[in-house]
Formats: C-alpha cells, structure tokens, sequence
C-alpha cells in the first residue's frame, strides 16, 4: 500500500448554492446550504485513502464543534489521524458560492490551521515512513517548508499544491519534486500564462510538474521527458470544488505504487471527473472501484 503524509488544512465548507454569484453590493438568493467538510489538505487525504492509499493526515482542526465534524469524516475515509492537532479556537472554514455552471468563489478563514507554524513532535518520524508527502499552500508557509524539509532529510518525495496562489520563496521549490498549480497559480509562480511555457519555466526550479488545465485535462513535463497532455473527458459539471484536490490525492497513490506516469494521470483525471459530477468537496471523492469502473 502506498504510505501517504498529507500536512495540510481541514476547513469546513459552508456552501451556497445559487444561478450566478453576487456582485459587489447584490443580493441574490439562493436555492440551497451545505456544510460540507473541506480544507485542501484534507480533501487530498480523503482522496488518497479512498483511492487506496494508506493515508496519514498533520495539521489541526479547531476546539468547536466543526473540528470534531473534520476529524470524524477523515477517520471514516479510512485517515489516521494520531497527529491532527486539536487548537483551542475556531476550525477553518472556507465560504464557498458554487454557481449553476459549478463553478465557485471561496474565502477562506484559516482559524486552527493558522496555529501549525511549524512541525509537531511525531510529524517527522511519520514523515519519514511515507512514500509521498502531500502540501499545499493553507497552513503557514513555515510549517510548509518544515515539512518538506523533513521529508527531503528522509528521502520522502514531494509534492505541492501551490494553492491558493502566491509566489513562493525559492528554498521551498528547491524542497519540492512534484509541483501540481493550476493555470492560474502556474502564471502567479512564473508570470507565464501560457501552461507549455510555464511548465517549461517551472523545471528550472523542480524535477518534475503537472499543471492541471481543468476541463482540458492536465499536461506534464518532467526534466526527462514532455511535455505532453492528458485529455480529460466531457462532463457535465455540477460543484467542480475539490476536483484539484482529488486529482492530487489520487495522482500520488498511483504514482506510489509505481505505474507510469500517463496511467497514473488519466486514472487520477477519471476521479477529478467524478468529483465534479456530485456537489461538495470530500463527499464528492470517489473510491477506489468507482474509479476503475470509470476508468
Ligand atoms: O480545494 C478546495 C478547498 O479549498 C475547499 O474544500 C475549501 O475548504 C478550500 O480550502
Ligand atoms: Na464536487
């Protein structure tokens, strides 16, 4: 089984579903609420344990009730979570309009995640027994580097999720292997907007990178080979939140067990497929048989 460290965020989703976001000064009404559990970090770990990995989540949740809630739902999908502090505080909540294209716009409120500046003692040494360590950008940038720090001591690969956008100090690059933006955190790093030309700008910094393109799929270079692009099948979006982050949980369980690099991107493409067909972030993940079925 592929060993998965996620260090990372938990926020609860707080979702409103409605014909087309408010502008600045509107009022609109929506047709429906959902508190949903979210937060980059979990969801990635929701993903890679139901795509099969065996999945271990660091971070904190908050001392109210919704921290109880994302602990719970990351227990259910089968993620350890030992090491998941609990805060005195308030959890994280994301506010998230989801639009009738399923698109959406989110404010995120770090609260608990705000508290994990750095490594808690048993971070490392679980670090050190992952194959992959998972990142992103919603925990304090010094827990970030702590991390991928600790797992470059351990011969543990990489990856980041530079989300949400903003340019990143170099020593944390230089500590990544895999780096996974979106188009748009793709320009934010490089300046670039063109995908091709920002893969090809972003090997200067780190071995390998796949920039997912949304409904156009996601394109990989690496130092040895690409770039080339993986399509992503037509599909009717209902909430796309989270289909980045399933993409990733389930990109690096693949990519653990060792299948080659174009399988391991079009399985992870079927499960980001899934995720956007059915409303929410981590209720929205599929399992590891649906994916085949799919696939
Ligand atoms: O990537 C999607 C996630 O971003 C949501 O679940 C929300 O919590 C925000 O952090
Ligand atoms: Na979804």
């Amino acid at each position: 089984m592929t060993g998965i460290a996620v260090l990372g965020s938990t926020n609860m989703d707080l979702v409103a579903y409605v014909a087309h976001a408010p502008k600045r000064g509107e009022t609109v009404t929506g047709r429906e609420f959902r508190t949903i559990p979210g937060g980059k970090g979990a969801n990635q770990a929701v993903a890679a344990a139901r795509a099969g990995g065996y999945v271990a989540m660091m971070g904190a949740v908050g001392s109210d009730a919704f921290g109880d809630q994302l602990r719970a739902t990351l227990i259910a999908s089968g993620v350890d979570t030992d090491l998941l502090r609990t805060a005195d505080g308030p959890s994280g909540t994301a506010h998230i309009v989801v639009d009738d294209e399923g698109g959406n716009a989110i404010v995120v409120i770090p609260g608990a995640n705000g508290t994990v500046t750095s490594l808690a003692p048993g971070d490392e040494a679980l670090i050190a027994t992952a194959d992959l360590l998972l990142l992103q950008l919603e925990l304090p940038l010094t827990a970030v580097l702590d991390g991928a720090e600790a797992a470059r001591r351990h011969g543990v690969r990489t990856v980041l999720t530079p989300a949400p956008a903003r340019p990143l100090p170099p020593e944390l690059l230089s500590a990544i292997d895999l780096l996974i933006p979106n188009e748009h955190e793709a320009a934010t790093l490089t300046g670039v907007t063109d995908p091709h030309k920002a893969a090809v700008e972003l090997l200067s910094h780190v071995p390998e990178v796949v920039i997912t393109l949304g409904a156009a799929g996601s394109l990989y270079a690496s130092r040895d080979t690409g770039p080339f692009t993986v399509p992503a099948r037509p599909i009717d979006a209902v909430d796309t939140t989270g289909a980045g982050d399933t993409f990733v949980g389930t990109l690096a369980v693949a990519l653990g067990e060792g299948r080659p690099v174009e399988e391991a991107l079009r399985w992870a493409s079927t499960a980001a497929a899934l995720c956007v067909q059915r409303p929410g972030a981590s209720t929205s993940m599929p399992y590891r048989s649906e994916i085949d079925t799919a696939s």
